[in-house]
């Protein structure tokens, strides 16, 4: 099989660029380890720029976006008997953010593949990423018995963290930057109405505490968890009861709880690979970085790199100017190391750490003490929640 562009992974990522590339006549095509409904059934984050959505539309994607996500223009960080508003509209000069499910998200991006009759390959095993600094690489995979060889001009490793791109960059090439946080999030996803119209970051003693939703009948809520915990210690009894605890009394009081149709631990990590460039591979998305998902940078740090490379791409196809891709590592991660930057500040300031000194949490209670009473700060906030310009 020959194409211009073969994208591994069909995750956000990888679909959102195929579906790019395709728009601009761009042939290429999708190699995805799992089944649709596999990916499908993954519940992930759910805040998304105004970037991101542009490209979706861009993409010809937005469409139920646009009609069920919902806009938000401010949330609240409850601390220290508290509950403050971080009005992002009024501190990000007018913009917000939108409310939509990534599982939702992606299942837009399968529907408008299918509907251009893109080739995503899916349960394809042992994709293997070959002779990637030649002119001319190729990406192997098996489907049952049979082994298939795709010629491309370019490899997009679009495969999340735990993909075969990265790997395949040699040792001595790549760099890795790890912090991994002595904690997780135990998620619940519950058809109930949702506590508050606006998500709700809780920092309290006894941990982090998230209130988010989906729509307004579906509830998303986390909090922080040890990381020895398994999901099987937490009954749905026990999670609404130490949530309950983790908010003001007010927002606990009209809480209402029911049962978890999902229930899953995430640890928090922070994780960048440099360069994001090894010959003729391009990583994109979680293949090259992830973030703790405390300022929901994830699939929002996702998108500026898909971004990139398709301007990158269409401008070597469309202009033979090859600036795009050359630049790509480069341009990519200056970005990624700021949402790299915020989300591990959310982080530091909204979780309990098991090792932390009274003075650390002194040093907390100030941050929220003095976000709140300069205007510079929430500024500084609020432009980097719905995201920094491309
Ligand atoms: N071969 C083929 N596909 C693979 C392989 C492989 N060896 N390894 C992984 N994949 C697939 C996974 O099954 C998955 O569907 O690659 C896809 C990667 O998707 P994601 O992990 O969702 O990563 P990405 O598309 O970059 O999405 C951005 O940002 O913070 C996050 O939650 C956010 O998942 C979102 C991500
Ligand atoms: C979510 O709705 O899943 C969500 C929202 C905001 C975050 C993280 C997760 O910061």
């Amino acid at each position: 099989m020959k194409t211009s562009v073969c994208i591994i992974g069909g995750g956000p990522s990888g679909l959102l660029l195929s579906q790019l590339l395709h728009l601009q006549g761009i042939h290429n095509v999708v190699l995805e380890r799992q089944s649709r409904e596999y990916v499908l059934g993954r519940i992930r984050a759910g805040v998304l720029e105004h970037g991101f959505a542009k490209l979706m539309r861009e993409a010809q994607c937005g469409e139920r976006m646009d009609r069920e996500g919902e806009i938000h223009e401010g949330f609240f960080i409850a601390h220290d008997g508290a509950m403050d508003r971080v009005d992002l509209h009024k501190y990000s000069g007018g913009s917000s953010v939108i409310v939509y499910g990534q599982t939702e998200l992606t299942r837009d991006l399968y529907d408008a593949r299918e509907r251009m009759n893109g080739t995503v390959i899916h349960n394809a095993e042992d994709v293997t990423p070959q002779d990637l600094t030649s002119p001319r690489p190729s990406v192997t995979y098996r489907r049952g018995d049979e082994t298939v060889r795709i010629e491309c001009d370019f490899v997009i490793g679009a495969d999340g963290f735990h993909g075969v791109s990265r790997k395949s960059i040699p040792k001595t090439v790549l760099k890795e930057y790890e912090k991994v946080y002595p904690f997780g999030w135990l998620g619940v996803l519950s058809r109930t109405k949702p506590v508050s119209p606006e998500l709700i970051y809780a920092r309290h003693e006894r941990g982090f505490a998230l209130c988010s939703l989906r729509s307004q009948v579906l509830s998303r809520y986390y909090i922080q968890v040890p990381l020895a915990d398994k999901v099987e210690d937490w009954s749905d009894e026990a999670f609404w009861a130490e949530l309950q605890r983790r908010l003001p009394a007010e927002v606990s009081a009209r809480m209402i709880t029911g049962p978890s149709i999902e229930k899953s631990i995430a640890p928090l990590r922070s994780f960048v690979a440099e360069p994001m460039r090894y010959g003729n591979l391009f990583l994109a998305g979680d293949a090259a970085h992830i973030v703790p998902p405390t300022g929901a940078r994830g699939l929002n740090s996702a998108a500026s790199d898909i971004y990139y490379l398709y301007h990158a791409m269409v401008a070597h196809y469309k202009r033979s100017d090859a600036s795009g891709l050359e630049g790509y590592s480069a341009k990519a991660l200056a970005r990624v190391w700021k949402a790299q930057r915020f989300s591990w500040w959310m982080t530091m300031l909204l979780h309990t750490f098991p090792d932390s000194l009274e003075y650390d949490r002194k040093l907390q209670q100030t941050d929220l003490a003095y976000l709140f009473s300069s205007e510079a700060a929430q500024r500084s906030l609020a432009e980097n929640y719905v995201g920094l310009p491309f």
